[in-house]
């Protein structure tokens, strides 16, 4: 069982909690995930470690409560337990030697690209990050960006906070005016596949950061399957963040896509029979 030290709702879907888990934070690293199941029958899902701190023995995720477990997960509250965690998973990002870099966080994906972002400017890098959310409610970690980011620029789908528009109407604007040694690029499939799209042309190394369907997170069950380069990879074990110059971007969005019908029937029984919180909502 791990305690839940903290648990803030950040806005109406997503919520960030703080375990007690000093074994993981004393080896967990930016880029990083855990899997976790929320009680004994429940299902194994991962999370991206949002911070960590080795001293307190804790770590962090931001969760979006969008499926029966995630939802169960933001319905706890401090004091709350889990049954299981798992980690820290997958590699480190190596963030050395690199001049500029471009941080692209589309959503959620934001809170995940922060621990990376604060990674390039500990290592001396100029980072300028580019953080893309539908509406003004769902913007995240735009302050602490902002604590050692040379520049955030946030967009909004619908133009109620920063730019209107997606993340790439910034980036076009920002890659004919500048030079950057990397992006790095965190969000959904579509956002990822069109930002790579554009830092390609412009030969920037760019990598991504693959939310592949994953069960056990170590490269036994290859349920996070990914086409790269042509070869199978596993987004768990290899990654999860990879070169975006080799990855299926289209086979990524089948693969992560498959089975949405049937996790919204699973959230709709389970809402009924009074498992999961009906709505998303402010949790504990
Ligand atoms: P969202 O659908 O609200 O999109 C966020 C932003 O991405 C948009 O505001 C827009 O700026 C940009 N975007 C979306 N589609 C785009 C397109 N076609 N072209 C250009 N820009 C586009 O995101 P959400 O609901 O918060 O979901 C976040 C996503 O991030 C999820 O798909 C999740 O799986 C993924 N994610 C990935 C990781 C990882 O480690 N790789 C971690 C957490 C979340
Ligand atoms: Fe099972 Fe990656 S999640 S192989």
């Amino acid at each position: 069982m791990f305690k839940i030290l903290s648990k803030e709702q950040l806005n109406s879907e997503t919520c960030l909690v703080e375990f007690h888990a000093p074994d993981i934070a004393a080896a967990a690293g930016p880029g990083q995930f855990l899997v976790l199941r929320v009680d004994e029958k429940g299902e194994r899902f991962p999370l991206t470690i949002h911070d960590m701190d080795p001293e307190r023995g804790t770590v962090s995720v931001v969760c979006q409560a969008v499926g029966v477990s995630t939802r169960k997960l933001c319905s706890l509250g401090e004091g709350g337990h889990v049954a299981d965690i798992a980690g820290p998973l997958g590699h480190r990002v190596s963030g050395a030697g690199y001049g500029k870099v471009i941080v692209v966080g589309g959503g959620v994906g934001v809170a995940e690209a922060y621990p990376v972002a604060r990674l390039f400017a500990g290592n001396g890098s100029e980072v300028e990050v580019i953080a893309g959310f539908r509406t003004k409610e769902l913007v995240l970690c735009e302050k602490e960006l902002k604590e050692f980011c040379r520049e955030v620029h946030v967009t909004t789908d619908d133009g109620s906070y920063g730019r209107k528009g997606f993340v790439t109407d910034v980036l076009g604007g920002l890659l004919t005016k500048k030079k950057y040694d990397l992006a790095f690029v965190v969000g959904p499939v579509a956002m990822m596949k069109a930002v790579s799209g554009m830092t390609l042309s412009e030969n920037l190394e760019t990598r991504v950061s693959l939310n592949a369907l994953m069960v056990d997170g170590t490269g036994m069950c290859g349920c996070c399957r990914i086409l790269y380069g042509g070869e199978k990879r596993f987004a768990c074990y290899d990654g999860p963040d990879f070169d975006a110059s080799k990855v299926d971007f289209e086979d990524l969005g089948r693969r992560v896509s498959s089975y949405v019908e049937k996790e919204r029937q699973a959230l709709e029984h389970k809402c009924r029979i009074g498992l999961v919180p009906p709505s998303a909502g402010r949790g504990k």
